[in-house]
């Protein structure tokens, strides 16, 4: 199931220009009595009224506190403080009022979250993350990625592919000393995974495999996680230490756990430079 919130609004206009221009969301459908804007999973939907709903409050969140921060710098004439920690609920937070007198919250969990994202957002947001904190990562959660990454498509439906969790300290140093440099990330997590495929089961053992690591790491980051591609990995050495026959195929081994911080994105080209389109 998908939703929204709709509220009644006096002032249509400035409403949607408040929303559109300065919390930047996007017009997802104009109903003309009623614009209903978006940004990420949330949904909200402004009508035309005699009256205003104010009630309740309206609550944007962050993945950091910097975010928070960026917002209160943008919104401090509307705030009605600075932001601050509420360790009842563990969320770093700010109030302020929309030009209606809505109530709006922007805040931060201080803790890890339940996948929340939509899709775009999921895919637009990932990064390749290279810095750690120590946590581990729990049996529970890696229980789920999993049970996302079955949903991989494969060649002819073959399921060819399988995972490999590496917790040990030995063999996470040994993956992490294969490329120098390149697969340095490996070392700065708790924990590695080997995303491989076994060519018996299929005609496409590179594509499957591949699918089913960029699956894992999108399904990872939507659990909070990060993940590093470390490439080249389908090598001797490596199947030897993981005991897998060396006709399998290596996608990769990733570093898996908590960024210490999110990454900016790299630069991206524009859809011009990559769409050719054919005359
Ligand atoms: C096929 C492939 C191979 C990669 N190999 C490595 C690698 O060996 N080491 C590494 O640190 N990052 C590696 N990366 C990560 C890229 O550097 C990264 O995806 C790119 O800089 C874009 O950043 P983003 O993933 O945060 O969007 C690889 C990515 C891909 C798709």
């Amino acid at each position: 199931m998908t939703g929204m919130n709709f509220f009644r609004s006096k002032d249509l206009e400035t409403t949607k220009e408040f929303y559109m221009d300065e919390l930047e969301m996007d017009l997802w459908l104009d109903q003309d009595k009623c614009k209903i804007v978006k940004d990420g999973n949330l949904l909200l939907g402004f009508c035309e009224g005699e009256t205003v709903d104010e009630g309740g409050t309206i609550t944007f969140f962050y993945r950091t506190k910097e975010e928070v921060d960026e917002m209160y710098e943008k919104f401090k004439d509307r705030a009605r403080g600075e932001p601050s920690e509420n360790d009842f609920f563990q969320v770093y937070q700010f109030f302020a009022e929309d030009p209606e007198g809505r109530i709006l919250e922007f805040q931060t969990f201080l803790h890890h979250l339940e996948p929340y994202m939509e899709g775009i957002e999921l895919l637009e947001n990932r990064r390749s993350v290279r810095d750690y904190t120590d946590e581990k990562v729990s049996e529970k959660t890696l229980q789920k990625i999993f049970e996302t990454c079955r949903f991989a498509p494969t060649s002819g439906n073959s399921q060819s592919y399988y995972f490999m969790p590496i917790k040990d300290k030995e063999i996470i140093e040994f993956m992490a000393e294969r490329r120098g440099s390149n697969s340095q990330p490996i070392a700065e997590a708790p924990m590695a995974v080997a995303i491989c495929c076994d060519p018996d089961k299929t005609g496409r053992p590179q594509q499957d495999g591949d699918i089913a690591a960029y699956h894992f790491t999108l399904t990872a980051w939507a659990h909070g996680l990060g993940t590093c591609w470390i490439a080249a990995m389908d090598r001797k050495d490596v199947k030897d230490k993981l005991g897998i026959p060396q006709d399998h195929y290596i996608a990769t081994v990733t570093p898996l756990g908590y960024p210490k911080e999110i990454p900016e994105t790299p630069s991206r080209k524009e859809v011009e430079e990559f769409v050719k389109r054919i005359e």
